[in-house]
């Protein structure tokens, strides 16, 4: 039996394209370690640039199949996927403004105009499912005026710990956590004057040993106000996640979100239509809010509609216990819907990263 060459699978996984990126795996630089026995059994690694990537299977499927195609006398083909998350700053073409988190590859921020939209919910369930897959996440928790992660997180009478006059973020369910709640007591609320509130949201920045991460994620209070303005002017953010209910988005709240957004020049990563619908008994979806609102307000503004959560008894009483949906009930139709929603997020931002880079590193 004629011995295959490294050569010959790198030419046959050429036929591999990656649909977002619009160029084939060798030339982006993904396949790693190929290596062939005696028997001629091949084994590499697709090098993916999210281990939250939603194309896993197919690229798995689509090179086994180019190499059948392409490798005559082919023995078993064993492919791994691990993950490097890529950064747009990474590359150094981001230089221009000062970094104070060069460990934290992506910074994303769930905003919506609107209250009551599930802006928390979903910032806290999309932080863990992109732990869920790998991936080093934090998570801060921006509403100075009414904190929710600490009872998300069944968190509400912890306090982190202080080391070398830094503060070590709380950790749950594989995510690092940031809340003005973990500092102040609940019943004494604080009156937030808005250079006050920029300072607060400076020092969970600044002041928080966050150590590497590949994923940020800040829960935005509603709105377009100093918060939502400190933290595009502190950080590099790489995009912003639009929250809405469907019959929310003809309001021109959601409108103004993302005019803000755009008007700071960052990119919107797309929109999460929350309360779509309800799912039935019998299995059946009843569009209680209307259908489409969603999908159309993201095709007029030309965003990307990355998912839609439906309205689910789990999901609340998630919130209120601190016992999340995707850890709780992954198996729960929000908690498939929301996996599904945090993927599309980490590709929208693998896609971005590549395309301002140029390198896809
Ligand atoms: N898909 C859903 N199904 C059922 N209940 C939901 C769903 N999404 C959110 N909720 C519930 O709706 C309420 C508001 O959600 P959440 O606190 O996440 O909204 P928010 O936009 O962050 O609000 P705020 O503007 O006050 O910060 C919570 O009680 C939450 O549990
Ligand atoms: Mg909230």
């Amino acid at each position: 039996m004629p011995a295959i060459t490294e050569q010959q699978i790198l030419k046959a996984l050429e036929n591999v394209i990656d649909p977002d990126l619009k160029r084939d795996l060798v030339s982006l630089n993904m396949i790693k370690d190929v290596s062939i026995d005696n028997d001629n059994n091949i084994s590499f690694s697709i090098e993916l640039t999210t281990p939250a990537c939603p194309m896993k299977e197919h690229f798995k499927q689509a090179c086994t199949t180019a190499i059948r195609d392409h490798v005559p006398h082919a023995g078993e083909i064993t492919i791994d996927l691990p993950a490097k998350v890529t950064s747009a700053h990474s590359c150094g073409h981001h230089g221009e403004k000062e970094n104070p988190l060069p460990e934290v590859r992506n910074i994303i921020a769930v905003a919506s105009g609107k209250g009551g939209v599930g802006k928390s919910t979903v910032a806290v369930n999309l932080a863990i499912g992109l732990a869920m897959t790998g991936a080093k996440v934090g998570l801060i928790d921006a509403d100075l005026y009414g904190p929710s992660i600490p009872t998300m997180f069944g968190l509400e009478n912890k306090r982190p710990e202080m080391v070398n006059k830094k503060i070590v973020p709380l950790e749950k369910h594989g995510v690092k956590l940031m809340s003005i709640g973990f500092l102040i007591e609940s019943d004494n609320p604080v009156i937030w004057r808005g250079p006050m509130a920029s300072s607060a949201i400076k020092q969970f920045v600044s002041e928080v040993t966050w150590g590497e991460l590949d994923y940020l994620v800040f829960d935005l209070p509603p709105g377009t106000g100093d918060i939502q303005l400190t933290l595009v002017q502190t950080l590099p953010v790489n995009g912003a996640v639009i929250v809405t209910t469907p019959q929310d988005v003809a309001l021109s709240d959601v409108a103004k979100a993302v005019t803000m957004f755009r008007k700071v020049n960052v990119p919107l990563l797309g929109l999460i239509e929350n309360m779509s619908y309800y799912l039935l008994p019998d299995g059946s979806k009843d569009y209680i809010f209307g259908k489409g609102g969603g999908e159309k307000f993201a095709k007029a503004q030309c965003i990307p509609l990355l998912g839609s959560i439906p309205i689910g008894g789990v999901v609340r009483e998630g919130g209120d216990t601190g016992a999340p949906f995707i850890i709780e009930h992954p198996e729960s139709e929000p908690a498939q819907a929301m996996n599904k929603a945090a993927a599309e997020v980490a590709r929208q931002i693998s896609i971005q990263n590549a395309a301002a880079c140029g390198c896809g590193t």
